[in-house]
């Protein structure tokens, strides 16, 4: 059948869309399927119906594409998609609700802070410690995000944030090793691929190390022991059931240096598919090239 490759779209988080969106697209044709880009930030709901896609795979991240408003449409259009369902998606989208509800099934998580324009910096400051971690709950790719290291860069930090959103995340700083985990399936079925170590120069993955330089190594698998490995693995599906999260998604997770204690950070259900990408650079350790990836994820879309 036509399948629709979504991507492009109206988030923060566009261009790195654009980037896996066109990975995606390429690697679905490569494969003889019947694959056609749309990009929604530029073409409407209604010519999305026109398309008469038999399937969609949604490359989009961020807002309106991984928040499960696009799935509503695409639920509303009877198009089978990719990836997470309405609720999930849009839980997923929330950095917050996403502890909340890992925080219900006993899943670490950093502490944290809900702040708004009328919240007490100093106090917030108090209870975290420092260095803390400010961010936007709602947003990706390390947009607006601060760590921010002194009491007189909250202020900064916090602006920065609220930029992105009405509420602003703040959580305590985890002094440790990052990790990422992907996960593919559903229920009972969803299961872990090998974990990846993020090794990002001065310990910084920002933007720009996540996509744009080659100077951020990633160790995959990563070497933790055989029992770390495990917990951090059946952590990241726990997290992912949790929310009822279906196809994949990747979680990011820290290792406290000091107890080597793992923390989830968030989940991500349209995870990238860039060339930096780390769900392709999971599947490639259990020796699925990205192109098989992409057909394997395509095969899971459903409403
Ligand atoms: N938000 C980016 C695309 C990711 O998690 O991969
Ligand atoms: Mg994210």
């Amino acid at each position: 059948g036509k399948v629709g490759v979504l991507f492009g779209g109206r988030s923060a988080e566009h261009d790195i869309s654009i980037m896996s969106g066109s990975g995606v697209l390429a690697a679905l044709k490569s494969k003889g399927v019947d694959a056609h880009a749309f990009d929604p930030a530029e073409r409407s709901i209604a010519e999305l119906a026109a398309e008469k896609f038999d399937r969609v795979f949604i490359a989009l991240h961020g807002r309106y594409g991984e928040d499960g408003s696009m799935q509503g449409v695409l639920e509303q259009l009877n198009i089978p998609y990719t990836g997470s369902g309405v609720m999930a998606s849009a839980i997923a989208m929330d950095k917050i609700f996403t502890k909340r509800i890992w925080q219900t099934h006993g899943i670490s998580t950093p502490g944290y802070a809900v702040l708004n324009a009328q919240s007490d910096l100093p106090a917030i400051t108090q209870n975290l410690g420092l260095p803390l971690i400010m961010k936007p709950p709602h947003e990706g790719s390390t947009i607006g995000i601060t760590k921010v290291n002194t009491a007189a860069e909250m202020q900064q930090a916090y602006t920065l944030a609220a930029q992105f959103d009405e509420v602003v995340l703040a959580e305590e700083f985890i002094e440790g090793r990052e990790f990422t985990v992907a996960v593919l399936g559903r229920g009972e079925q969803a299961y872990a691929l090998p974990i990846i170590e993020i090794v990002a120069p001065d310990g910084n993955y920002d933007y720009q190390n996540k996509y744009f330089t080659d100077d951020t190594q990633y160790l995959c698998p990563a070497p933790l022991d055989a029992t770390l490995t495990t917990a951090i693995q059946q952590m990241a599906v726990e997290a992912y059931r949790a929310l009822d999260c279906e196809g994949w998604a990747r979680i990011d997770v820290l290792v406290r240096n000091s107890d080597q204690r793992p923390f989830l950070l968030e989940i991500n259900t349209s995870p990238g598919m860039t060339g930096h990408s780390l769900v392709p650079m999971a599947a490639k350790a259990t020796g699925m090239s990205y192109e098989n990836l992409c057909v394997e994820i395509l095969k899971t879309a459903r409403l």
